[in-house]
Protein backbone atom coordinates (compact mmCIF):
# COMPACT_ATOMS: atom_id res chain seq x y z
CA UNK A 1 0.00 0.00 0.00
CA UNK A 2 1.31 3.19 -0.92
CA UNK A 3 1.10 6.57 1.12
CA UNK A 4 0.00 9.91 -1.08
CA UNK A 5 1.47 13.56 -0.48
CA UNK A 6 -0.84 15.84 -1.97
CA UNK A 7 1.56 19.42 -2.47
CA UNK A 8 4.54 17.11 -2.93
CA UNK A 9 6.38 19.90 -4.42
CA UNK A 10 5.51 22.39 -1.61
CA UNK A 11 7.20 23.10 1.12
CA UNK A 12 5.22 21.07 4.16
CA UNK A 13 4.28 18.29 2.01
CA UNK A 14 7.77 17.53 0.44
CA UNK A 15 9.01 17.22 4.16
CA UNK A 16 6.18 14.55 4.74
CA UNK A 17 7.43 12.75 1.60
CA UNK A 18 11.35 13.01 2.86
CA UNK A 19 10.82 11.31 5.90
CA UNK A 20 7.98 8.66 4.28
CA UNK A 21 10.90 7.84 2.05
CA UNK A 22 13.33 7.96 4.27
CA UNK A 23 11.24 5.08 6.28
CA UNK A 24 11.08 2.92 3.34
CA UNK A 25 7.34 3.44 2.55
CA UNK A 26 5.82 3.38 -0.98
CA UNK A 27 4.95 7.25 -1.75
CA UNK A 28 3.00 8.76 -4.08
CA UNK A 29 3.16 12.84 -4.69
CA UNK A 30 0.95 14.95 -6.51
CA UNK A 31 1.62 18.55 -7.64
CA UNK A 32 0.43 20.89 -10.24
CA UNK A 33 3.09 22.71 -9.78
CA UNK A 34 1.37 25.96 -9.43
CA UNK A 35 2.83 29.66 -9.36
CA UNK A 36 1.97 31.20 -6.38
CA UNK A 37 5.80 31.14 -6.14
CA UNK A 38 8.55 30.17 -8.36
CA UNK A 39 8.05 26.36 -9.35
CA UNK A 40 11.56 25.73 -10.43
CA UNK A 41 11.36 25.80 -6.52
CA UNK A 42 8.94 22.68 -6.34
CA UNK A 43 10.53 20.75 -9.04
CA UNK A 44 13.77 21.18 -7.56
CA UNK A 45 12.23 19.64 -4.44
CA UNK A 46 10.38 16.99 -6.16
CA UNK A 47 13.80 16.02 -7.84
CA UNK A 48 15.14 15.77 -4.56
CA UNK A 49 12.75 13.19 -3.61
CA UNK A 50 13.98 10.71 -6.18
CA UNK A 51 13.82 7.18 -5.09
CA UNK A 52 12.63 4.21 -5.70
CA UNK A 53 9.81 3.55 -3.60
CA UNK A 54 8.24 7.74 -4.99
CA UNK A 55 6.13 8.05 -7.90
CA UNK A 56 5.54 12.10 -8.90
CA UNK A 57 2.37 12.62 -10.57
CA UNK A 58 1.63 16.42 -11.69
CA UNK A 59 -1.56 16.43 -11.73
CA UNK A 60 -4.16 19.06 -10.50
CA UNK A 61 -6.66 17.65 -8.32
CA UNK A 62 -9.33 19.11 -9.62
CA UNK A 63 -8.79 17.12 -12.81
CA UNK A 64 -6.92 14.23 -12.11
CA UNK A 65 -8.39 10.97 -12.18
CA UNK A 66 -8.19 10.57 -8.13
CA UNK A 67 -9.63 6.77 -7.54
CA UNK A 68 -7.31 5.57 -10.35
CA UNK A 69 -4.87 7.47 -7.92
CA UNK A 70 -6.06 6.38 -4.79
CA UNK A 71 -6.67 2.27 -5.73
CA UNK A 72 -3.37 1.26 -3.50
CA UNK A 73 -3.73 3.58 -0.75
CA UNK A 74 -4.09 3.77 2.52
CA UNK A 75 -3.34 7.01 4.20
CA UNK A 76 -3.50 10.53 2.33
CA UNK A 77 -2.01 13.34 3.55
CA UNK A 78 -3.57 16.37 2.11
CA UNK A 79 -1.28 19.06 1.83
CA UNK A 80 -2.32 20.88 -1.54
CA UNK A 81 -3.84 24.04 -1.69
CA UNK A 82 -3.50 27.83 -2.36
CA UNK A 83 -1.50 28.97 0.37
CA UNK A 84 -0.93 32.53 1.85
CA UNK A 85 -2.73 34.60 4.13
CA UNK A 86 -2.50 38.13 2.32
CA UNK A 87 -3.12 37.42 -0.79
CA UNK A 88 -6.36 35.90 -0.90
CA UNK A 89 -8.73 38.89 -1.28
CA UNK A 90 -10.02 39.94 -4.60
CA UNK A 91 -9.82 38.20 -8.03
CA UNK A 92 -7.67 35.62 -6.58
CA UNK A 93 -9.93 34.56 -4.40
CA UNK A 94 -11.73 32.24 -7.06
CA UNK A 95 -8.16 30.20 -6.75
CA UNK A 96 -8.59 29.74 -3.24
CA UNK A 97 -11.72 28.29 -3.59
CA UNK A 98 -10.80 26.12 -6.29
CA UNK A 99 -7.49 24.86 -4.90
CA UNK A 100 -8.77 24.73 -1.25
CA UNK A 101 -12.24 23.80 -1.50
CA UNK A 102 -13.29 22.44 -4.65
CA UNK A 103 -9.89 20.22 -4.66
CA UNK A 104 -10.66 18.68 -1.15
CA UNK A 105 -14.50 18.04 -1.51
CA UNK A 106 -12.99 15.87 -4.83
CA UNK A 107 -10.12 14.06 -2.91
CA UNK A 108 -12.95 12.89 -0.36
CA UNK A 109 -15.14 11.73 -2.77
CA UNK A 110 -12.79 9.69 -4.62
CA UNK A 111 -11.43 8.49 -0.66
CA UNK A 112 -14.75 6.73 -0.32
CA UNK A 113 -13.93 4.17 -3.36
CA UNK A 114 -10.67 3.09 -1.11
CA UNK A 115 -10.55 1.32 2.47
CA UNK A 116 -8.33 4.26 3.64
CA UNK A 117 -6.77 4.27 6.92
CA UNK A 118 -6.18 7.51 8.01
CA UNK A 119 -7.16 11.29 5.39
CA UNK A 120 -4.43 13.82 7.05
CA UNK A 121 -5.70 17.62 6.32
CA UNK A 122 -3.60 20.30 6.54
CA UNK A 123 -5.77 22.96 8.38
CA UNK A 124 -4.71 26.35 9.71
CA UNK A 125 -4.59 28.63 12.38
CA UNK A 126 -6.21 31.28 10.26
CA UNK A 127 -9.57 29.46 10.55
CA UNK A 128 -9.56 31.60 14.21
CA UNK A 129 -9.01 35.07 13.24
CA UNK A 130 -8.68 36.94 16.08
CA UNK A 131 -9.38 34.57 18.95
CA UNK A 132 -11.47 35.71 21.50
CA UNK A 133 -8.76 33.58 24.62
CA UNK A 134 -5.71 32.17 24.19
CA UNK A 135 -4.56 29.83 24.32
CA UNK A 136 -7.06 28.93 21.68
CA UNK A 137 -8.55 25.97 22.30
CA UNK A 138 -10.28 23.52 18.95
CA UNK A 139 -13.61 24.48 20.50
CA UNK A 140 -13.27 28.19 20.64
CA UNK A 141 -15.10 29.10 17.72
CA UNK A 142 -13.79 29.91 14.54
CA UNK A 143 -14.22 33.26 12.84
CA UNK A 144 -11.27 34.17 10.01
CA UNK A 145 -10.65 37.22 9.22
CA UNK A 146 -9.18 36.53 5.59
CA UNK A 147 -10.70 34.77 2.47
CA UNK A 148 -8.05 32.15 3.11
CA UNK A 149 -9.01 31.36 6.38
CA UNK A 150 -12.42 30.67 4.78
CA UNK A 151 -11.26 28.63 2.41
CA UNK A 152 -8.92 26.57 4.96
CA UNK A 153 -12.09 26.15 6.91
CA UNK A 154 -14.25 25.22 4.43
CA UNK A 155 -12.55 22.40 3.87
CA UNK A 156 -11.76 21.55 7.23
CA UNK A 157 -16.10 21.20 7.54
CA UNK A 158 -15.88 19.01 4.47
CA UNK A 159 -13.59 16.76 5.61
CA UNK A 160 -15.73 16.46 9.20
CA UNK A 161 -18.79 15.89 7.26
CA UNK A 162 -17.48 12.79 5.00
CA UNK A 163 -16.51 11.62 8.36
CA UNK A 164 -19.63 12.05 9.96
CA UNK A 165 -22.04 10.87 7.07
CA UNK A 166 -19.91 7.82 5.64
CA UNK A 167 -17.57 6.89 8.41
CA UNK A 168 -14.18 8.40 6.02
CA UNK A 169 -11.33 8.39 8.96
CA UNK A 170 -10.14 12.19 8.64
CA UNK A 171 -7.82 14.46 10.83
CA UNK A 172 -7.50 17.89 10.83
CA UNK A 173 -4.25 19.38 11.90
CA UNK A 174 -4.07 23.00 12.02
CA UNK A 175 -0.70 24.30 11.30
CA UNK A 176 0.50 27.55 13.21
CA UNK A 177 3.02 29.74 11.46
CA UNK A 178 5.37 26.76 10.27
CA UNK A 179 8.75 27.46 9.54
CA UNK A 180 12.22 25.88 8.84
CA UNK A 181 14.72 24.85 5.71
CA UNK A 182 12.89 25.09 2.92
CA UNK A 183 9.74 27.57 4.16
CA UNK A 184 8.11 29.21 1.30
CA UNK A 185 9.58 32.19 -0.19
CA UNK A 186 6.73 34.60 0.37
CA UNK A 187 6.56 33.50 4.24
CA UNK A 188 8.03 36.04 6.83
CA UNK A 189 11.34 33.91 7.57
CA UNK A 190 12.75 33.12 4.19
CA UNK A 191 12.15 36.64 3.17
CA UNK A 192 13.88 38.03 6.73
CA UNK A 193 16.51 35.91 6.24
CA UNK A 194 16.81 36.26 2.37
CA UNK A 195 17.67 40.18 3.59
CA UNK A 196 19.93 39.02 6.34
CA UNK A 197 21.90 37.19 3.49
CA UNK A 198 21.51 39.82 0.99
CA UNK A 199 21.71 42.78 2.94
CA UNK A 200 17.76 43.59 1.26
CA UNK A 201 15.35 46.07 2.85
CA UNK A 202 12.86 44.03 4.91
CA UNK A 203 9.35 45.14 4.93
CA UNK A 204 7.42 44.67 8.47
CA UNK A 205 3.68 45.30 8.47
CA UNK A 206 2.24 47.38 10.78
CA UNK A 207 3.74 47.80 14.16
CA UNK A 208 5.67 44.10 14.23
CA UNK A 209 4.10 43.43 17.60
CA UNK A 210 1.86 40.88 15.99
CA UNK A 211 2.05 37.59 17.69
CA UNK A 212 2.74 34.00 16.78
CA UNK A 213 3.13 30.40 17.67
CA UNK A 214 5.15 29.37 15.66
CA UNK A 215 5.91 25.54 14.15
CA UNK A 216 9.09 24.16 13.33
CA UNK A 217 8.47 21.87 10.26
CA UNK A 218 9.49 18.32 11.31
CA UNK A 219 7.22 18.57 13.86
CA UNK A 220 4.33 19.44 11.52
CA UNK A 221 5.83 16.20 10.34
CA UNK A 222 5.99 14.22 13.42
CA UNK A 223 2.28 15.36 14.27
CA UNK A 224 0.96 13.78 10.65
CA UNK A 225 2.60 10.60 11.21
CA UNK A 226 0.97 10.91 14.85
CA UNK A 227 -2.21 11.75 12.96
CA UNK A 228 -2.02 8.39 10.44
CA UNK A 229 -1.66 6.28 12.77
CA UNK A 230 -4.77 7.49 15.67
CA UNK A 231 -7.38 5.59 16.61
CA UNK A 232 -9.19 8.98 17.27
CA UNK A 233 -12.63 9.47 16.46
CA UNK A 234 -12.97 10.53 12.43
CA UNK A 235 -13.31 14.45 11.83
CA UNK A 236 -11.65 15.43 15.24
CA UNK A 237 -9.47 18.42 14.85
CA UNK A 238 -6.25 19.46 16.59
CA UNK A 239 -4.07 22.16 16.88
CA UNK A 240 -0.34 21.75 15.99
CA UNK A 241 1.30 24.75 17.62
CA UNK A 242 5.31 25.35 18.75
CA UNK A 243 4.33 26.42 21.94
CA UNK A 244 6.22 29.82 20.90
CA UNK A 245 4.65 33.50 21.87
CA UNK A 246 6.60 36.17 19.88
CA UNK A 247 6.28 39.33 18.53
CA UNK A 248 7.74 39.95 14.56
CA UNK A 249 9.73 42.69 16.31
CA UNK A 250 11.67 40.20 18.60
CA UNK A 251 11.96 37.63 15.71
CA UNK A 252 13.67 40.54 14.03
CA UNK A 253 16.08 41.15 17.28
CA UNK A 254 16.59 37.43 16.84
CA UNK A 255 17.44 37.33 13.63
CA UNK A 256 20.09 40.13 14.35
CA UNK A 257 21.56 38.01 17.04
CA UNK A 258 21.80 35.07 15.26
CA UNK A 259 22.78 36.08 11.87
CA UNK A 260 25.09 39.05 13.31
CA UNK A 261 23.88 41.25 10.42
CA UNK A 262 22.30 44.75 11.54
CA UNK A 263 18.95 44.61 9.53
CA UNK A 264 17.42 47.47 7.01
CA UNK A 265 13.65 47.61 8.61
CA UNK A 266 10.85 49.74 6.70
CA UNK A 267 7.64 49.75 8.58
CA UNK A 268 4.92 49.89 5.99
CA UNK A 269 1.00 49.27 6.60
CA UNK A 270 -0.59 46.36 7.73
CA UNK A 271 -2.11 43.91 5.38
CA UNK A 272 -5.71 43.05 5.56
CA UNK A 273 -6.59 39.63 6.61
CA UNK A 274 -3.51 39.35 9.31
CA UNK A 275 -4.24 38.13 12.46
CA UNK A 276 -2.78 40.25 15.70
CA UNK A 277 -2.11 37.24 17.33
CA UNK A 278 -1.60 33.32 17.33
CA UNK A 279 -1.12 30.74 19.87
CA UNK A 280 -2.83 27.39 20.40
CA UNK A 281 -3.59 25.10 23.21
CA UNK A 282 -1.80 21.62 22.17
CA UNK A 283 -3.50 20.05 25.24
CA UNK A 284 -5.59 17.81 23.04
CA UNK A 285 -2.53 17.37 20.67
CA UNK A 286 -0.56 15.90 23.27
CA UNK A 287 -3.49 13.70 25.07
CA UNK A 288 -5.03 12.59 21.59
CA UNK A 289 -1.88 11.89 19.53
CA UNK A 290 0.74 11.79 21.71
CA UNK A 291 2.31 15.13 20.08
CA UNK A 292 4.91 17.48 21.77
CA UNK A 293 7.04 20.10 20.05
CA UNK A 294 10.49 19.60 20.15
CA UNK A 295 12.09 22.67 18.47
CA UNK A 296 12.09 25.83 19.91
CA UNK A 297 12.54 29.09 17.98
CA UNK A 298 16.06 29.90 18.68
CA UNK A 299 17.14 26.05 17.39
CA UNK A 300 14.72 26.15 14.39
CA UNK A 301 15.44 29.69 13.22
CA UNK A 302 19.43 28.90 13.43
CA UNK A 303 19.01 25.42 11.13
CA UNK A 304 16.68 27.83 9.06
CA UNK A 305 19.43 30.72 8.59
CA UNK A 306 21.73 27.69 7.74
CA UNK A 307 19.62 26.83 4.77
CA UNK A 308 19.34 30.24 3.73
CA UNK A 309 23.18 30.74 3.24
CA UNK A 310 23.50 27.29 2.02
CA UNK A 311 20.58 27.60 -0.49
CA UNK A 312 21.98 31.52 -1.57
CA UNK A 313 25.60 29.96 -2.21
CA UNK A 314 24.51 27.30 -4.64
CA UNK A 315 21.69 29.52 -6.22
CA UNK A 316 22.21 33.06 -5.56
CA UNK A 317 19.05 33.90 -4.45
CA UNK A 318 15.91 32.42 -2.46
CA UNK A 319 13.39 32.54 -4.44
CA UNK A 320 11.00 35.12 -6.07
CA UNK A 321 7.85 35.47 -4.23
CA UNK A 322 4.82 35.83 -6.10
CA UNK A 323 4.86 34.63 -10.41
CA UNK A 324 1.10 34.29 -10.06
C1 LIG B 1 1.22 31.47 7.71
C2 LIG B 1 1.09 30.81 6.33
O1 LIG B 1 1.53 31.69 5.31
C3 LIG B 1 -0.30 30.36 6.03
O2 LIG B 1 -0.31 29.62 4.82
C4 LIG B 1 -0.78 29.54 7.18
O3 LIG B 1 -2.02 29.02 6.96
C5 LIG B 1 -0.74 30.36 8.45
O4 LIG B 1 0.63 30.69 8.70
C6 LIG B 1 -1.28 29.63 9.63
O5 LIG B 1 -0.67 29.58 10.69
O6 LIG B 1 -2.37 29.13 9.56
P1 LIG B 1 1.39 33.92 8.59
O7 LIG B 1 1.23 33.71 10.05
O8 LIG B 1 0.92 35.19 8.04
O9 LIG B 1 0.68 32.79 7.74
O10 LIG B 1 2.94 33.63 8.29
P2 LIG B 1 4.19 34.52 7.87
O11 LIG B 1 4.19 34.84 6.42
O12 LIG B 1 5.38 33.78 8.40
O13 LIG B 1 4.00 35.90 8.66
C7 LIG B 1 4.23 36.04 10.05
C8 LIG B 1 4.06 37.48 10.42
O14 LIG B 1 5.09 38.25 9.77
C9 LIG B 1 2.74 38.10 9.97
O15 LIG B 1 2.18 38.83 11.03
C10 LIG B 1 3.10 39.05 8.84
O16 LIG B 1 2.35 40.22 8.85
C11 LIG B 1 4.54 39.38 9.14
N1 LIG B 1 5.29 39.64 7.86
C12 LIG B 1 5.37 38.70 6.90
C13 LIG B 1 5.92 40.86 7.71
O17 LIG B 1 5.86 41.76 8.57
N2 LIG B 1 6.63 41.07 6.56
C14 LIG B 1 6.75 40.13 5.58
O18 LIG B 1 7.40 40.39 4.54
C15 LIG B 1 6.09 38.89 5.76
Amino acid sequence: MAKLVTGVGGFIGGAIARRLIDEGENVIGIDSLTDYYDPEIKKRNVANLQASNFKFLEMDLNTAPLEEVLQDTDVVFHQAGQPGVRKSWGKDFNTYVASNINATQRLLEASLATDLKRFVYASSSSIYGNAQTYPTYETVVPKPVSPYGVSKLAAEHLCALYAANFGLKTTSLRYFTVYGPRQRPDMAFTRFLRAAVTGQAIEVYGSGEQIRDFTYVDDIVEANFLAAATNETPGAVFNVAGGTSISVNEVLALIETISGEKLNIRRIAKVAGDVNRTGGSTEYARSGLGWNPTVGIEEGLQLQLQWAQEEFSTYGHLGSDFLG
